[in-house]
């Protein structure tokens, strides 16, 4: 599909569109927690970790770092940091999102949107992904985000937001629906 989008970008300007619109990608993304054994290819990790780096971030600060973790004894770790993480150990690739809080003014926001840009590029290339909760969480008392520093080398002055579990999908989730539209949340100019 080819589209000319001069208004935003400029004379000419012509947009190749992937293999799906945005919005059917947004649509087909669902959290998957059953993966099929298969490596994700590089090229296909570097597309997904670009689509996170054109994020927007507040002040442009791009606070991010992604430890890509493959190895299945420390994907196994991962899985107990919190009650919620029991799929990262079947994931072929799991990318925990970190923040440099040296450059960070808003991280929570700028790692939040630059995990959706993972889920969506990875949709886009017919991946499963997961969020699963870091920042904030606990396993039996025990702090999440401490837990997964300690095991990844993460730096102190740096905060882990959330890791994505990452691969093709052993199982099937419908698409959302336009059904899920709620007119009665959209606001038009007051409450
Ligand atoms: C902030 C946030 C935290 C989440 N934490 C977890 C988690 O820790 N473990 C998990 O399996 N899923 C987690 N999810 C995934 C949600 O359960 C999932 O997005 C929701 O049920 C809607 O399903 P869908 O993603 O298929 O549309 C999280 C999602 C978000 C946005």
């Amino acid at each position: 599909m080819l589209w000319v989008q001069e208004d935003i970008y400029g004379p000419g300007f012509q947009c190749i569109a992937g293999g799906i619109t945005m919005l059917e990608a947004m649509r087909r993304r669902r959290s998957i927690r059953k993966y099929r054994n298969e490596e994700v290819p590089e090229g296909d990790l570097k597309k997904i970790l670009e689509a996170a780096m054109y994020a927007p971030s507040a002040w442009g600060a791009k606070p991010w770092h992604f430890v890509v973790v493959k190895d299945p004894e420390l994907k196994e770790k991962l899985s107990k940091a919190t009650p919620y993480a029991a799929h990262a150990a079947g994931a072929p690739v799991v990318i925990v999102l970190v923040a440099d809080m040296k450059l960070a003014k808003r991280w929570i926001e700028d790692l939040s949107i630059a995990a959706a840009h993972i889920m969506l590029q990875a949709a886009d290339l017919g991946y499963g992904t997961c969020f699963i909760q870091i920042r904030d969480s606990e396993n039996e008392g025990r702090d999440a985000e401490e837990y997964v520093k300690k095991f990844l080398g993460i730096p102190e002055g740096y905060n882990v937001e959330c890791m994505i579990t990452v691969g093709k999908p052993a199982e099937q989730k419908a698409p959302h629906e336009e059904g899920e539209y709620m007119e009665e949340r959209v606001h038009l100019d007051r409450w």
